[in-house]
């Protein structure tokens, strides 16, 4: 009849709504916030919009975002650069293995594990230099894994 007819293209519809929303907030990285923090696809990085240019960024509060990719044997952006008096919440994850992400001298010091995105906040006063170790072993270019951020 019609109105099964009708009924059925309308549930098409709905379904076709439905499945406009959630692709545009996912691909916007909308609807994914809550989640995103702790887990991340790692063979994704490419197509996520915080870790496909790994970067500083300055938020509309005056506060900055670091999103940085730890990967086997660097970490990328290098040299990290932030303003001095800021704070600054870092976002770490690895494509790879896992490897550590240290800043000597801060209170950043966490593991990166694959399939997960490591975060924590630090603020910077002073301008000066600091050097990025990697304190996981993670393979034979481990001990040459290293980095710096910039307080500029
Ligand atoms: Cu990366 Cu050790």
């Amino acid at each position: 009849s019609y109105e099964k007819l009708w009924l059925v293209a309308s549930m098409v519809l709905i379904v076709g709504f439905i499945a406009t929303v959630t692709y545009g907030a996912v691909g916007l990285g909308i609807a994914m916030i809550d989640d995103s923090e702790s887990s991340i696809d790692p063979d994704g990085l490419d197509e996520d919009e915080r870790f496909a240019d790994p970067r500083v960024a300055e938020m509309d509060d005056g506060t900055y975002e670091a999103y940085v990719v730890a990967e086997q044997y660097r970490f990328n952006p290098d040299p990290l650069e932030v303003p001095a008096n800021s704070t600054v919440t870092f976002h770490v994850t690895s494509p790879d293995v896992i490897h550590g992400y240290e800043i000597v001298g801060t209170n950043v010091n966490t593991m990166v594990i694959p399939g997960e995105v490591a975060t924590m906040t630090v603020e910077f006063e002073e301008p000066g230099e600091y050097g990025v170790v990697c304190n996981e072993y993670c393979g034979a270019g481990h001990h040459g894994m290293e980095g710096e951020v910039h307080v500029v």
